[in-house]
């Protein structure tokens, strides 16, 4: 009962008025007794006597509405102070300064308000920060190969350009293009998935099939790096959206493939336990140090900046949410030199 009251500004308002008035009422009867005492003498009439009582009741009031109206002015100021500093901090996040904290310290309604404006601020600051980085990463990804489509563009208008050179330079401006083509679905498939994404095509689908068909699609990359492959997928039939739970293999095999070295292993393992599917997609590649294996998952991240020609960073990133939509776990072990593996275990649902 204590501690809601002090927690509470509509209780602790009661009480202070309800003490003021008290005090002051308190004041000017004991002032109106005083007055009373010290000047009444004893020999006054019925009605003189009503009328120096009528004057000291007079003179209390204007002391008792003197006293009472301060203090109330006080109390209100004490309560209606921090308010309008929250009003004032709210127009300069209005104009975007995220930096603004508030230092107001208490239990009750306004000191909970205090804590979560500076919990506000703090989420809308870590969220502009998010917001200008992506857009650097974005600018930056999409900068380079716009200037090199650019370069060898300019090269082609050369008259003298020999044949060797011209396919070299068409060959670069394909491979940008389609890079370029690659990160802008690779963008929208995240931002589609990052806006609270809910699959819409559900249907039964066989797993292992499409686990098949993502190799034969990564053929020309697996072969042309003498790749074997170890497959072995058992019968299982899934229901989800096809074409995005597709993306979880595609990823994943992209970069056993592309982080192997030549004429290593890719192991591509499905099976059912329980109600769950568990799927892992092993390499004998580079591996990733134990620094690195803490941020794989954010987007445009690449522990190698020369592999960056060779994708954008959001492969991982569009895995894992996809992961998480269908309330599955991804987890991955890896070292150094010896290769990567990645588990996904994706739930059945009915
Ligand atoms: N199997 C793997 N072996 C070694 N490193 C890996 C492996 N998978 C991912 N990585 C590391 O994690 C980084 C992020 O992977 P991710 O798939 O998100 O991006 P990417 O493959 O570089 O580009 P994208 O997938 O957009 O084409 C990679 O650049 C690589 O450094
Ligand atoms: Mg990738």
């Amino acid at each position: 009962m204590a501690k809601n009251l002090s927690n509470s500004i509509r209780a602790k308002g009661t009480l202070i008025a309800i003490g003021i008035l008290f005090f002051s009422c308190f004041v000017s009867f004991s002032l109106m007794t005083i007055l009373f005492l010290v000047l009444y003498h004893g020999d006054l009439s019925i009605s003189e006597a009503h009328a120096v009582f009528g004057s000291f009741m007079f003179v209390t009031l204007i002391l008792c509405v003197a006293l009472g109206g301060s203090l109330l002015f006080f109390a209100i100021r004490k309560i209606s102070d921090p308010i309008i500093r929250i009003s004032n901090a709210t127009k300069e996040v209005a104009k975007g300064d995220f930096s603004i904290k508030m230092d107001y310290k208490s239990n009750d309604e306004i000191g909970v308000l205090t804590q979560n404006f500076n919990l506000m601020t703090t989420e809308l600051g870590n969220m502009e920060y998010l917001r200008k980085d992506f857009i650097s990463s974005v600018s930056h990804e999409i900068k380079t190969p716009i200037a090199s489509i650019q370069g060898f563009a300019e090269m082609l208008q050369d008259k003298e350009l020999s044949e060797e050179n011209f396919q070299a330079y068409t060959n670069i401006i394909i491979d940008e293009t389609k890079r370029l083509s690659h990160l802008s679905s690779n963008m929208l498939r995240l931002s589609k998935l990052d806006h609270q994404f809910i699959p819409e095509i559900t249907k039964q689908f066989s797993l292992d099939e499409q686990i098949r068909r993502t190799i034969v699609l990564l053929e020309e990359k697996w072969s042309k790096k003498n790749l074997e492959l170890d497959i072995d997928l058992e019968k299982i039939v899934y229901t989800g959206d096809e074409a995005l739970i597709q993306q979880i293999w595609l990823n994943l095999i992209e970069n056993a493939i592309k982080f192997s070295a030549e004429s290593g292993t890719v192991f591509i393992h499905a099976r059912k336990i329980s109600n769950k599917v568990i799927a892992e997609i092993k390499d004998q590649g580079i591996g990733i140090s134990k620094i690195d294996q803490g941020r794989i998952f954010e987007k445009f991240f690449q522990v190698d900046e020369s592999h960056s020609k060779e994708g954008s960073g959001l492969g991982l990133a569009i895995v894992k949410k996809i992961v998480e939509i269908y309330d599955g776990e991804i987890d991955f072990t890896s070292e150094i030199g010896q290769g990567t593996t990645f588990v996904v275990k994706l739930p059945f649902r009915n």
